[in-house]
């Protein structure tokens, strides 16, 4: 037996190799204890002494190449393989349904409040959770001796650095001034605080977000709610744009038939001031459903949705509108109430509870 005539036979099998067990047997032929690359070398010894070196040489390198060549036709008998193992497919079974997840039902009537707005022209800003005590009050025609700004009624914060401004800059400061202590803000209308500084009139912004306020949790109640803020200032602004605008949110948000009512009220920051109310959207204003009182408005037949008025000349003040020449309106709703009312959800904590088969419903 010479490597010539071993390399020859090794070409004509390797051809006709067509399945891994084939590879096998021939690896086994060739490399084997008993196989021909074994009795190749066990006839080196038969040699004269000065061939063997190069036999040696000779037999070393063919079984390289054979190994080199049995692990190529392997991989890819392997891979043959692995596209002709039969399928059981049953095309009758239904698929794998893929778990998609969606927005918050918060998150999507937020959307959806200040879409409408941006529709309108306004323009969308976020403002900082951490305030400084006076963006959320002084600035906003609250004196310091408010019941709103006692440690009781709002969260302050135990640090000297003040909040985050509405371009994201950190200012520092170690020691706090008089007014400038922290708190998470109780209103988003420090809001319109940071926007009024930063920008001249004519603005219109809304600035939706997290407020805080330490209530004891219970059905209506909850120390984190959401809100949305608007305003609009400009030359000549009166309470009759205020009135458009917002009955033109309540009918895209709540359907074209929905009435609207003023009731006076009281906030520092807006002068006349108003609380506005939409004819219930459970039983369309009549007090009851279904000869029965309605649960949702209790009878009343309307829904307080939202503050509102026009802004206080001292809020003009606070920001450096002092020229007199503008005027503007502000209102301020909350997100977790008017999803309530338009899904008929009685309980304000289901919210934050994370229970799938509530968010499910979304
Ligand atoms: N900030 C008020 C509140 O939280 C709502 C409001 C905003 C009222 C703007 C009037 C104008 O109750």
């Amino acid at each position: 037996m010479d490597i010539k005539s071993v390399k020859a036979q090794i070409d004509s099998d390797i051809d006709k190799i067509n399945s891994l067990e084939a590879l096998e047997a021939f690896s086994v032929k060739y490399l084997g204890r008993k196989g021909v690359i074994a009795e190749l070398t066990s006839q080196i010894p038969s040699l004269a002494a000065e061939q063997r070196p190069d036999a040696g040489r000779d037999i070393n390198s063919l079984k390289n190449q054979l190994k080199d060549l049995i692990d190529s036709h392997r991989a890819i008998l392997s891979r043959q393989a692995s596209f002709q193992k039969p399928r059981s497919v049953d095309i009758t079974l239904p698929g794998t349904i893929q778990d998609i997840g969606n927005k918050h039902p918060l998150t999507q009537v937020m959307d959806e409040i200040c879409g409408i707005f941006v529709s309108l022209g306004f323009k969308l800003f976020e403002g900082p959770e951490i305030e400084t005590e006076y963006n959320n009050f002084q600035a906003l025609n609250i004196p310091l001796n408010h019941p709103s700004c006692d440690p009781f009624d709002t969260f302050y914060l135990d640090t000297g650095f003040a909040a985050k401004d509405t371009d994201n800059t950190e200012k520092k400061q170690q020691k706090p001034k008089a007014n400038q202590r922290l708190l998470l803000r109780s209103h988003t209308s420090p809001g319109q605080i940071r926007v009024m500084k930063k920008y001249k009139p004519p603005v219109a912004a809304i600035v939706p977000g997290k407020v805080y306020r330490p209530d004891a949790t219970d059905a209506s109640h909850s120390f984190m709610f959401h809100q949305v803020e608007g305003f609009l200032v400009d030359k000549d602004v009166k309470f009759s744009d205020l009135k458009g605008v917002l009955e033109e949110f309540s009918k895209i948000m709540f359907g074209a038939d929905t009435k609207m009512r003023f009731r006076p009220h009281f906030f520092p920051f807006t002068e006349p001031s108003a609380e506005v109310d939409i004819s219930c959207i459970i039983c369309g204003g009549e007090g009851k459903s279904l000869a029965k009182t309605c649960s949702v408005c209790k009878g009343k037949g309307w829904l307080e949705i939202l503050g509102c008025g026009m802004i206080h000349p001292n809020v003009f003040k606070a920001v450096g509108y002092s020229d007199g020449k503008f005027t503007g309106f502000a209102f301020g709703m909350g997100v977790e109430r008017i999803t309530m009312l338009k899904y008929g959800i009685d309980d304000i904590r289901i919210f934050f509870e994370n229970d799938l088969r509530f968010l499910k419903q979304f």
